[in-house]
């Protein structure tokens, strides 16, 4: 049973009241809310197992090690990995894609490759690629966008030639909600030898993934947007290329040895990860993907899908309001964006707010998408296992009002 009631009880902060009324947060694309098993994972570590990880032999240095370890592991089954080596903790997906282009990218890359993105990328799968095309003299190609916000698949198997060496492409637009068909183009690349990059920061909080079902190379994902603390992240990349990929950065615990001349890389994953990581932060996102876990993926999809087929209805009959992206939720999920005719986003984000509503205005990090789609903003409402059906009412109410407002001033 998924029990939003009591779901909504494990969240402190669904309490609180902004500008007098009750919080109702839909700006969960950004970043999600904790519930208390993963802020009291944090401070019941804090208090009770703080130590460094990896080099100490007493007894904290052990604990603290294995909870660390065993974060790990539960990232590892929970994406379906064959073993917690093919996952690296990083900071965010950001990080987790630019490791990718530094390491991978620098090593196999030669001028004159190509590298396929879309055009509806967060800036984070763009710009490190932007970075090091310039760099190493390589080509960025893109596939499209339709104006219902689909792929252009057909057209992605064109743009694929001999010198095309990556693909990356995020699974869930942050903008659109459209659920890209990520396992058919891992497919696709299988045979054609492409390495394939995913970027499931929107789609890892929301959906049931295998990265064996998706067939890809390399899967990025965020704790903080799946209900776990900020500053923590994970890169999975097939065990086989973590191997042959060189180190990031440099520093403590990524080595076996060091010499004044050399030094020798540690094991995978640990060759990744140096420095003191956040240590309590992995804890909490593995008490996160406990949570997710015990309501189980496919649950949290079909609330999504619910909540979202519900918005979009009732946004379709206001008169006015413009959605951009699939209109229906048999490939969109969770991320609805909008505008209102004649009325500023950040004007629409702004009255909604006064009302205790959390949306989204802007670019939301994808400004070649919002040109593409000749926006210069959009609101964005995006929602998550907390959300309610009366939430939702209570933003077509708040866009009604405010459309009263500005009509009369
Ligand atoms: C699709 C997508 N990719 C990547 C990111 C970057 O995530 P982070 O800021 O946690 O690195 C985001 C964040 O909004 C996103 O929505």
């Amino acid at each position: 049973m998924f029990d939003v009631a009591s779901i909504r009880n494990d969240f402190p902060i669904l309490k609180r009241k902004i500008n007098g009324k009750p919080l109702v947060y839909l700006d969960n694309a950004a970043t999600t809310q904790k519930p208390k098993q993963v802020i009291d994972a944090l401070v019941s570590y804090y208090e009770n197992h703080n130590a460094n990880i990896h080099r100490g032999i007493h007894t904290l240095a052990e604990e603290a090690t294995a909870m660390y370890e065993e974060a790990r592991e539960k990232i590892a089954k929970f994406i379906g990995a064959r073993s917690s080596k093919e996952i690296v903790f990083v900071r965010n997906s950001t990080e987790a894609i630019n490791l990718v282009a530094y390491s991978w990218g620098r090593t196999f890359l030669n001028r004159g490759d190509e590298i396929i993105l879309s055009e509806s990328e967060h800036h984070s799968n763009l710009v490190p690629w932007q970075i090091l095309s310039s760099e190493k003299g390589l080509k960025l190609r893109f596939v499209g966008v339709d104006e219902n916000g689909y792929l252009e698949i057909p057209k992605l198997e064109k743009l694929i030639n001999k010198r095309t060496k990556l693909i990356a492409i995020v699974h869930v637009s942050n903008v659109l909600g459209t659920i890209n068909p990520v396992e058919k183009i891992g497919k696709m690349l299988h045979k054609k030898g492409v390495r394939f990059l995913v970027d499931g920061a929107q789609s890892v909080p929301r959906m049931p993934i295998k990265v064996v079902e998706l067939n890809c190379d390399f899967l990025v994902a965020s704790s903080h947007k799946m209900l776990g603390p900020t500053g923590v992240g994970f890169l999975y990349a097939k065990e086989e290329l973590l191997k042959e990929m060189p180190p990031f950065l440099g520093g403590g615990d990524m080595i076996k040895a060091v010499y004044l001349d050399h030094s020798k890389w540690n094991d995978i994953p640990y060759k990744f990860e140096a420095g003191t990581p956040d240590i309590a932060g992995s804890i909490g996102f593995g008490k996160a993907i406990d949570y997710l876990t015990s309501l189980g993926m496919e649950n949290v999809f079909m609330h999504e899908k619910k909540l979202t087929d519900y918005a979009l209805r009732k946004l379709l009959e206001i008169r006015d309001v413009t959605l951009y992206g699939p209109e229906d939720t048999a490939s969109k999920t969770g991320v609805i964006s909008f505008n209102i005719k004649g009325i500023h986003p950040h004007d629409v984000a702004q009255s909604l707010d006064r009302e205790g509503i959390a949306v989204r205005s802007g670019f939301h990090c994808a400004m070649p998408l919002h040109q593409k789609l000749k926006l210069s903003a959009t609101c964005r409402a995006s929602f998550y296992i907390y959300n309610t059906f009366e939430e939702i009412d209570k933003l077509i109410i708040g866009i009604d009002k405010l459309r009263t407002f500005f009509s009369k001033s």
